[in-house]
C-alpha cells in the first residue's frame, strides 16, 4: 500500500486528490492547522479514512514531524494562501507560506527521506501579463500580484532541488480548476451561490469587479488526476494543465443565470454596465470598484499539449458541466439552509 501526505488536505483539491488516492488504495495523511475550532472542511465526509497530522507550512519542524509520522512515498503540497485579492493585504503572510513554505517541506524531504516524490501546486498566475498566447511549459513569467511572486519562487525552488539534489520533484502549472467545493471568495463560487439566492428570493443582484478578465476554466476533480500522473512517471517534470478554453467573467455569470433558468442580458460598459433578467427587467448583476486589483491578469488560456501527450491526461468535465453542477449544488445548499433557518 502506498502512502501519500497531503498538504492543505482539507481545501478544494485536497478533496478531490484524497478522494482519488483512496480509491487507489493509498494510506492517506493530511496536514491541518490548528484552529479554535475543529474543521475538516471539505474532507469532513471521509475524516474517518485519513489520518490527520497537525503542522503549519512556515513551522519546518512541524514539517519534518509531520515526514516522520507518515513517511510517504509522495507529498503533494497544495497548502496555500491562494486567494490573490488577499495577497495585497497579507504579502508577507502569502510569502511565508506560498514561498519559503515550499523550501521548508522540500528541507524536510532531504532530511527525513529524498527517495519521496514531490508535487508542487504551481499556478498559471505565474503567468500574470502574458507574453504569449496560449502559454506553455515555455512561455515567460510575469507575476502580477504577491500571490504570483511566491508562487515562482515555489516553482523555481522545486526545480532547483530537482536539479541540485536529485530530489523527484514535479511541479503543475495548473490554469483555474473549479467546482462545488470552492471557496465562496474565488469569482466562479461567487456567482453560483448569487445565482441560487437570486432564483431562491434570497438576495438582490450579484455585484462584481472586473468583468472582462477571462481564464481557463476547468473542475477540480479532473486536474487533481493530473497531479498524481505527475508522480507516476519515470522522471521528474513540470506540466501545464488546462482546457486550451477562454472565458470571460461576464460569459461565466450569464452561464450559471442560464442554468438557474434565468436569462441575463448585459449592457452599458465599465462602472456602469449592468445584467438585466430579459424576462422581468431587473438589474440581476452591477459592477462593485470594490472588487478591482492593484494589478490584473487580463487573460489567461493554456496550452495542455505535453500532459495530454506524455501523461495521457484529458479533461472529462465539460465548462458547460461544471456550471450545471455548481448551480445545481448552491440551490440544493441554499435550500438546506433555507429549512434549517425555519426549524429556529
Ligand atoms: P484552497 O481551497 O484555498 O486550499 C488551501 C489549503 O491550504 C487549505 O487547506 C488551507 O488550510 C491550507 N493552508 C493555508 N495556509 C497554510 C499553512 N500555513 N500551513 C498549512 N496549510 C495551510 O486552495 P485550492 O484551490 O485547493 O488550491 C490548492 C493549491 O493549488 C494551492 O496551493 C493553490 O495556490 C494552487 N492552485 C490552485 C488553483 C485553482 O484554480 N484552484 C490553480 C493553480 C494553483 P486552512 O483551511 O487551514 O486555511
Ligand atoms: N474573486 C473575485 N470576486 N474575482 C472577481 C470578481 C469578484 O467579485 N469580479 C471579477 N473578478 C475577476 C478577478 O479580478 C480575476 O480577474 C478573475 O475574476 C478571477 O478571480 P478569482 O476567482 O479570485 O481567481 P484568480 O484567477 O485570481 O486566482 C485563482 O486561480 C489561480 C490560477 O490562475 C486562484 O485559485 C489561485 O489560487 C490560482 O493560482
Amino acid at each position: 500500500m502506498k502512502k501519500a501526505l497531503i498538504t492543505g488536505i482539507n481545501g478544494q483539491d485536497g478533496s478531490f486528490l484524497s478522494e482519488l488516492l483512496l480509491e487507489k488504495g493509498y494510506e492517506v495523511y493530511g496536514i491541518l492547522r490548528r484552529k479554535s475550532v475543529v474543521d475538516y472542511g471539505n474532507v469532513t465526509h471521509i475524516k474517518d479514512k485519513i489520518h490527520f497530522i497537525y503542522a503549519d507550512m512556515t513551522d519546518v519542524v512541524s514539517l519534518i514531524k509531520a515526514l516522520n509520522i507518515a513517511q510517504p512515498d509522495e507529498v503533494y503540497n497544495l497548502a496555500a494562501q491562494s486567494f490573490v485579492a488577499t495577497s495585497w493585504d497579507q504579502p508577507i503572510a502569502t510569502a511565508e507560506i506560498d514561498a519559503v513554505g515550499v523550501t521548508n517541506i522540500l528541507e524536510a524531504i532531504r532530511v527525513v527521506n529524498p527517495k519521496c516524490r514531490y508535487y508542487q501546486a504551481s499556478t498559471s498566475e505565474m503567468f500574470g501579463k502574458v507574453q504569449a498566447i496560449p502559454q506553455d511549459e515555455n512561455t515567460p513569467f510575469y507575476p502580477r500580484s504577491p500571490y504570483g511572486v511566491a508562487k515562482l519562487y515555489g516553482h523555481w525552488i522545486t526545480k532547483n532541488y530537482r536539479e541540485s539534489f536529485g530530489l523527484f520533484t514535479c511541479s503543475g502549472i495548473l490554469f483555474n480548476h473549479e467546482g462545488e467545493r470552492r471557496g465562496k471568495e474565488f469569482v466562479t463560487r461567487k456567482i453560483t451561490d448569487t445565482v441560487a439566492r437570486i432564483k431562491l428570493g434570497l438576495v438582490d443582484h450579484l455585484e462584481l469587479g472586473n468583468m472582462d478578465a477571462k481564464r481557463d476554466w476547468g473542475h477540480s476533480k479532473d486536474y487533481v488526476r493530473a497531479m498524481w500522473l505527475m508522480l507516476q512517471q519515470d522522471e521528474p517534470d513540470d506540466y501545464v494543465v488546462a482546457t486550451g478554453e477562454t472565458r470571460s467573467v461576464r460569459d461565466f455569470a450569464k452561464t450559471a443565470f442560464d442554468k438557474a433558468g434565468i436569462k441575463v442580458e448585459f449592457s452599458g460598459s465599465g462602472v456602469d454596465e449592468i445584467g438585466t433578467d430579459v424576462n422581468s427587467g431587473k438589474v440581476l448583476v452591477r459592477v462593485n470598484p470594490k472588487f478591482f486589483r492593484p494589478a490584473e491578469v487580463e487573460m489567461l488560456v493554456g496550452n495542455p499539449k505535453k500532459a495530454e501527450e506524455k501523461l495521457g491526461w484529458k479533461r472529462e468535465i465539460s465548462f458547460d458541466q461544471m456550471v450545471e453542477r455548481m448551480v445545481a449544488t448552491d440551490i440544493t445548499l441554499v435550500k438546506q439552509e433555507m429549512r434549517y433557518a425555519s426549524q429556529l
